[in-house]
């Protein structure tokens, strides 16, 4: 097996090492697989003038998984649209065909305080929200931003096949099946056609997953409900936007963006494993950013391409030990547990594997 390393940018080269080294445990106890680095993001403009230069092209093409770390920073906010670091990162997902991404939301108790919500309403917190990737608004044909009649118009597309939406409500059910069986399909069926047809295929395709319940949810509401009584949810299956959103919302019940790992995966289990939130580059290089949420991404790699799901338990027992022992990165710092680094919370995880 062969692994992709994509840094990226901002604090994502501090917490993809200490993934690394967490890999690197596991292959010295056994596990098979060459790490090989790559550049993505604005590192890769910088060196190469473009966020997804084809030796990367190359690269992710031929490896089995892809671990990435984060990409942006301000710098590269005033950039032609197609050289800012976020393109690499839709040209990657297009590229390989990811079109499945996984944004499990697990609340572990030890850090019920650390959530802005209170703890009765998120305690045993565990979703997993199914987001499309590949397509709608994201990736709809036209788009831009043109002069008509004396003055500036933007437009997008949002746009999907039923083939797109049928196979990612495939894998939505599937993973139901391997959960509690329930499935919400979020929507915005009384407005958009394109979400008429999203309610549509999804409720034909759950005719062939009898054994799961199938609701539906308009996106406002499922916004609203997901703070007001989140335990409700058990997989939630949504389009590109509406997914973007209601998982960064979730992440926050969990107590902070910097816990949430995701997969992002194609349709032969081939995927790019990534925390769910950006470079912060206000904090890079200071030795305080979360790793958890990048070394929970490589157990999400070893459970889904590599089919070894002894070795991602391994991983997420390690952290829910560590957490138990109350070491905590600042952003789930509270008073009474013992605030470490990132270098330091590596440590602590690697001890545990
Ligand atoms: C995410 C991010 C990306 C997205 C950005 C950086 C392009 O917010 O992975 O959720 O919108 O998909
Ligand atoms: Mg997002």
């Amino acid at each position: 097996m062969k692994i992709a390393i994509l840094a990226g940018d901002g604090i994502g080269p501090e917490i993809v090492a200490q993934a690394v080294r967490v890999l690197e445990a596991l292959r010295s106890d056994g596990l098979k697989f060459e790490l090989e680095p790559g550049l993505l993001g604005g590192c890769a403009v910088d060196a190469a003038g473009e966020p997804f230069p084809e030796a990367t092209r190359r690269l992710v093409t031929d490896a089995d998984a892809v671990m990435l770390g984060a990409v942006g920073g301000p710098q590269y906010d005033t950039l032609p649209r197609e050289q800012r670091p976020e393109q690499g990162l839709l040209s990657i997902r297009k590229t390989l065909n990811l079109f499945a991404n996984l944004r499990p939301a697990v609340l572990y108790p030890e850090l019920a305080n650390a959530s802005t919500l209170k703890p009765e309403v998120v305690m045993g917190l565990d979703i997993l929200i199914v987001r499309e990737l590949t397509g709608d608004i994201y990736f709809g044909e036209p788009r831009g931003i043109e002069q008509r009649r004396g003055q500036r118009v933007g437009y997008n597309t949002m746009i999907y096949s039923e083939a797109e939406i049928r196979r990612i409500a495939r894998v939505a059910f599937k993973a139901a099946r391997k959960r509690n069986r329930r499935l919400c399909s979020v929507d915005k069926m009384n407005v958009l056609e394109c979400t008429q047809l999203w309610r549509d295929v999804v409720t034909e395709t759950a005719k062939d997953y009898p054994d799961v319940e199938l609701s539906h949810m308009l996106v406002d509401n499922a916004a609203m409900q997901l703070v007001r009584n989140p335990r409700q949810f058990d997989v939630v299956v949504t389009g590109n936007m509406f997914g973007d959103i209601l998982s960064d919302e979730a992440s926050m019940l969990t107590g902070s963006i910097g816990m949430l790992p995701s997969a992002s995966l194609d349709d032969r289990n081939k995927g790019l494993y990534e925390p769910i939130h950006g470079s912060a580059p206000d904090i890079a290089g200071k030795d305080v950013a979360n790793p958890l949420a990048t070394i929970l991404s490589a157990a999400m790699m070893l459970r889904y391409t590599f089919d070894e799901e002894a070795g991602a338990c391994r991983i997420e027992s390690a952290v829910k030990k560590v957490l138990a022992s109350g070491y905590r990165t600042p952003d789930i710092y509270e008073p009474g547990t013992k605030k470490i680094g990132t270098v330091a919370m590596g440590d602590a995880i690697l001890a545990n594997i």
